[in-house]
């Protein structure tokens, strides 16, 4: 079976039909360029876009950067403010006429991560964190998804610690990859005390340049690079829309 994933980004939107039986993209990601301001309407038009373009029959699923509860959009750390508490299924469904399904962006890539990637087949606790505009995280036991844990926002030398150790701080800041690389390790020491978990994957844009700072981690945990590397959140998102087929 194929459905349509779609990650909404804070920089593009992107999705693709995927199929579930291999985990694949069965064609070229098509994307957009989120919309400036990101307000719900605009964005949901642009991702109505994607949808009409492929034209696949079945459930949607999105990606979203924020919690979501019961369709509703809980936080707005990197998005626009006026998400909060806009009904996203609802509104979404109405545009595409469509059946939707909304998850957590790093939810939607750790799912993704642990049925055709990194995690495959590993039990116990496994802790994803997506490294990119800011930090988006999932936590599995057992294989079973712990929901919006958001544990890109706990407290870092006091400030949160994605505004210390995200890819997009790096890039702002110029920060060498060994400077980088020394603030991730920081942040995955942290993760580490918190949940003691039994394998941390590292994913989000930095996961493609796994290399550039794997040198620099320490913590007493394996530590592995996501394998699906930007494509996780779209497969997660169809995933995610399995449970509506
Ligand atoms: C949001 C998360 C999201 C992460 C990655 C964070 O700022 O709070 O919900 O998963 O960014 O996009």
């Amino acid at each position: 079976m194929s459905l349509l994933g779609i990650d909404i980004g804070g920089t593009g939107i992107k999705g693709a039909p995927v199929c579930l039986e291999t985990g694949r993209l069965e064609t070229e990601r098509f994307r957009i360029s989120t919309p400036r301001p990101a307000t719900p309407k605009k964005v949901i038009e642009t991702a109505a876009e994607i949808v009409r373009h492929f034209d696949l029959q079945g459930p949607v699923g999105f990606g979203f950067p924020a919690v979501i509860k019961h369709g509703t959009v809980r936080t707005a750390a990197n998005i626009d403010p006026s998400w909060i508490g806009v009904n996203a299924v609802e509104r979404m469904g109405k545009a595409t006429s469509r059946t939707v399904v909304f998850v957590n962006d790093a939810d939607a890539a750790g799912m993704a991560e642990m049925r055709y990637g990194a995690g495959r087949s590993r039990d116990g606790v496994v802790v994803i964190a997506t490294l990119g505009t800011g930090i988006g995280t999932s936590l599995f036991v057992d294989g079973a998804l712990v929901p919006s844990t958001e544990f890109g926002h706990i407290e870092m030398k006091g400030r949160v610690a994605e505004k210390y150790a995200a890819e997009s701080v790096r890039k702002a800041k110029g920060l060498s990859w060994e400077e980088w690389g020394g603030r991730v390790n920081e942040y995955l020491c942290r993760l580490d005390e918190l949940i003691r978990p039994d394998l941390i994957i590292v994913g989000g844009g930095a996961s493609n340049k796994y290399e550039k700072f794997s040198s620099c981690l320490t913590v007493d945990t394996e530590v592995v690079p996501a394998r699906m590397r930007n494509q996780a959140g779209i497969i997660g998102a169809a995933l995610a829309a399995q449970t509506a087929a």
